[in-house]
Formats: C-alpha cells, structure tokens, sequence
C-alpha cells in the first residue's frame, strides 16, 4: 500500500485534497498531518474521518525531531505538502510565525523526506504546494508564466518564495524529486472567515460592514477550491519531476465587483431587496504593499496534462454562498473566542 503524506489538509485547500485522495485511492494509505493552528478543523473532514485508508495525525511541521521519526515510522512513498501560515493580513502583523512554518516547517520535510529515500528515490515524489503570489503584483496588462521572476512583496509571499527556492535547491543539489505549483486565489467551501469572500459573506448575513481595503480596485484570479484538489491530482500523478505548474481561474475580478456580485447573490438568497446588502460596503485603509494585480497563465498545465476549470464562476460562487448559508454551525464555531479578537484588532483603526 503506497504512503501518502498530505500536510496542512485540515485546513481549506488541504481538507478538499485529502477528501479527494481518500475516496479516490482507496488502495493508497493517506496521512493528514496538521497543527490544528487556527485555522485547521477537522470539522472540514468529518464524512471521511472513518474510513480505513485515512489517517490523521496532530503535530507541527516546524518540530524537526517529530517529523524525522514520522517519515522513519511511516516511510511515506511521497509528499503533498499545504501546511503553511496562510493569510497576508496576519503576515502583516507577525512575520516571524511565517517565516517559522513556510520556511523552516518546509525544510524539515524536505530533510526528513531526502533522509528515507537517499537510497532509492524511485517512484518517490515532493510536491509543494505554492501561490501565485510569489511573482509579485502585475500591472493592467500581462500574467504570471512559470518562468515569471519571483519578487515577493509581503512577509507571506517572501515566505512562500523562500519555501518554493529550497524546494529546488533539494532537486538541484540533492536529486529529491519535486515538482511545485503556484495556484491563483480560492474559493469555495470550508474557507477561513478572515479572507475576503467568506469575509464577506458572513458580514452580509449579520448586517455588518464589508471592509474594502483602498478603492477596492485590485484585482484578483478566482479559482473554485475543487478545481485546485483536481489540478493537485494530477500534477501528482502525471507533472514532470523538476516543473513547476501554474493554475488560475481565468476568472479576473476588480474586489469591488465581487463584492458587488456577491451582494446580488446575497440579496437574492436572502430574500432582501436587491441593492440592500451593498450598501453594507465600507472602503476602509488599505493593505500595506497592497499588490495591485495577480492574473495566471496556466497554459502550460492544460496543454501538457489537459487541465482546465470545470466551473463558470456564477455557478461557483453559487455553491459557495449556499454552503455557507447551509452550514452554520461550522461559521458560528470558528467566529466565537479567537476569531472576534483578531477581527477588533485587524479592522479596529482601519
Ligand atoms: P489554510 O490557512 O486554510 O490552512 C493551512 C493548514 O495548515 C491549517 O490546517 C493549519 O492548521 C495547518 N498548519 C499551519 N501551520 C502548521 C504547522 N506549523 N504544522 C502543521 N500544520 C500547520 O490555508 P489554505 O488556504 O488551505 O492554503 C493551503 C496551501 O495552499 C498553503 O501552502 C498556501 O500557501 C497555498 N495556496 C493557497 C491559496 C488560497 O487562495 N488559499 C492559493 C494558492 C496557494
Ligand atoms: O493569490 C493566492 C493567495 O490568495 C494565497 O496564496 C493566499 O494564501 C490567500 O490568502 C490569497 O491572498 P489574498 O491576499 O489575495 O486574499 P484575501 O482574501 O486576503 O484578499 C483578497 C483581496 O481582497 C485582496 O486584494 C485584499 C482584499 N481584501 C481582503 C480582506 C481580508 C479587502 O479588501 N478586505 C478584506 O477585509
């Protein structure tokens, strides 16, 4: 029975990823290691909880001695690897927990990982998960290709582009098979109530503000969480030993106009008056090194693996409200204690 190490899936892209694998390799052993931070919930995964080729196990990627005995106990055949600290605003206000995770955390599998396959690294396979974040911030025109230069422009995204350089410096100078891909915004279910659809979302159904950072003029590519678990699949089965894949939505949205969006859908589920739930739109200070644009080119994923997204965003923007809307009590667990404290302080004096 192949090994599967999947870091970070109690959180939003990795619980859809785990979810996938475990229905979908029924004949591979899939171990989902997580620090529960805060933003990990194994609520996200409680329909799979049970099954026989699910494992999950709590720890920190950042402890070097508990991950070396990990790989030693399990000798994982390979490694999909999310865990990360994930959101800018927080990197904003501490660097250092970033920094902790992205770069050390990830140095560690990567050791742990060339230390049980040195012998042998057939068949064996790092895949890091990154950010489109790392090529820096576009202008009006253009996008981000693999070969864009990095110029990481927040504590998070210099993390993440710390994190993908070790990743192939391992390749490079150590023969460890890797393969990275750098994926644009998500959506969708399970998402943490501190990025800005859920954000939103959530405001909407309180009659609270909706904090637009600036004029609400950057721009973001929205990709559906399900579509990034598809491409993950198959860059882990079939992308090149040494690539690196981009993924995007082609789905270009100004904040403003999805949010716009977003109070139409509202509005309509609600059954409130259209009109009503924009007027909840605040424009407040915006981000710090706010980037202006990200837009992918994912050719290089759809040509070679045949890749493409498989939803409209109307339609998934849909499925996303409606998860919300059905799925309070995941909201109302997460808001309680932690979350209101970091909401005063990252939106008090905005
Ligand atoms: P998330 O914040 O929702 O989840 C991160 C998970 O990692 C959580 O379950 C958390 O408990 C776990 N974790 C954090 N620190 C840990 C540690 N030290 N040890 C073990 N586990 C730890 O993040 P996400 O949005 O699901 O992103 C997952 C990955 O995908 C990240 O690497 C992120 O950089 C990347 N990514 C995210 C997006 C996006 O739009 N969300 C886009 C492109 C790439
Ligand atoms: O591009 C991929 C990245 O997308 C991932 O690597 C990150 O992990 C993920 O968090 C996301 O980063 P962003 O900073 O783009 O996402 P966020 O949801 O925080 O913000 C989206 C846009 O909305 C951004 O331009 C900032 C703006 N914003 C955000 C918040 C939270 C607001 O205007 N108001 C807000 O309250």
């Amino acid at each position: 029975m192949k090994k599967i190490l999947i870091t970070g899936g109690a959180g939003f892209i990795g619980s859809h990823v785990v979810r996938l694998f475990v229905n979908k390799y029924g004949d591979s052993q899939i171990v989902n290691l997580d620090a529960l931070t805060y933003a990990g919930n194994l609520e996200n995964l409680k329909d799979i909880a049970e099954k026989p080729n699910y494992t999950f196990v709590k720890g920190d990627i950042t402890d070097e001695s508990f991950i070396d005995e990990l790989f030693t106990q399990y000798q994982f055949d390979s490694v999909i690897h999310l865990a990360a600290e994930s959101h800018v605003d927080r990197s904003i206000a501490d660097p250092l927990a970033f920094i902790r995770t992205n770069i050390l955390g990830t140095v560690n599998l990567l050791n742990a990982a060339k230390k049980i396959w040195q012998k042998d690294m057939t068949g064996k396979r790092f895949y890091h998960i990154s950010t489109d974040e790392v090529y820096g911030s576009l202008g009006e025109e253009g996008l981000f290709t693999e070969t864009t230069a990095y110029d990481p422009r927040s504590p998070y995204s210099a993390s993440k582009a710390s994190s993908d350089h070790l990743v192939r410096a391992y390749y490079h100078t150590y023969g460890l098979p890797v393969v990275i891909s750098n994926c644009s915004n998500n959506y969708g279910p399970n998402q943490f109530p501190e990025k800005l659809i859920p954000l939103s979302i959530n405001n909407i159904k309180k009659n609270n503000p909706i904090p637009i950072y600036g004029k609400g003029e950057n721009i973001r590519d929205w990709l559906y969480v399900i579509d990034h678990a598809n491409a993950i699949d198959l860059i882990f089965n079939k992308g090149l030993i040494g690539n690196t894949y981009n993924i995007g939505g082609i789905n270009e949205w100004t904040n403003i106009d999805l949010i716009h969006k977003i109070c139409e859908v509202m509005d309509r589920k609600l059954g409130r008056e259209q009109g009503t739930s924009a007027q909840l739109i605040t424009f407040v200070k915006d981000r710090a090194g706010h980037d202006k644009r990200y837009a992918i080119d994912s050719s290089k994923l759809m040509k070679e693996l045949e890749w493409s997204p498989s939803l409209q965003f109307e339609e998934g923007i849909e499925k996303t409200i409606d998860w919300y809307l059905q799925n309070e009590e995941w909201l109302d667990n997460i808001l309680s204690g932690e979350y209101e404290k970091y909401y005063k302080k990252q939106y008090a004096d905005r």
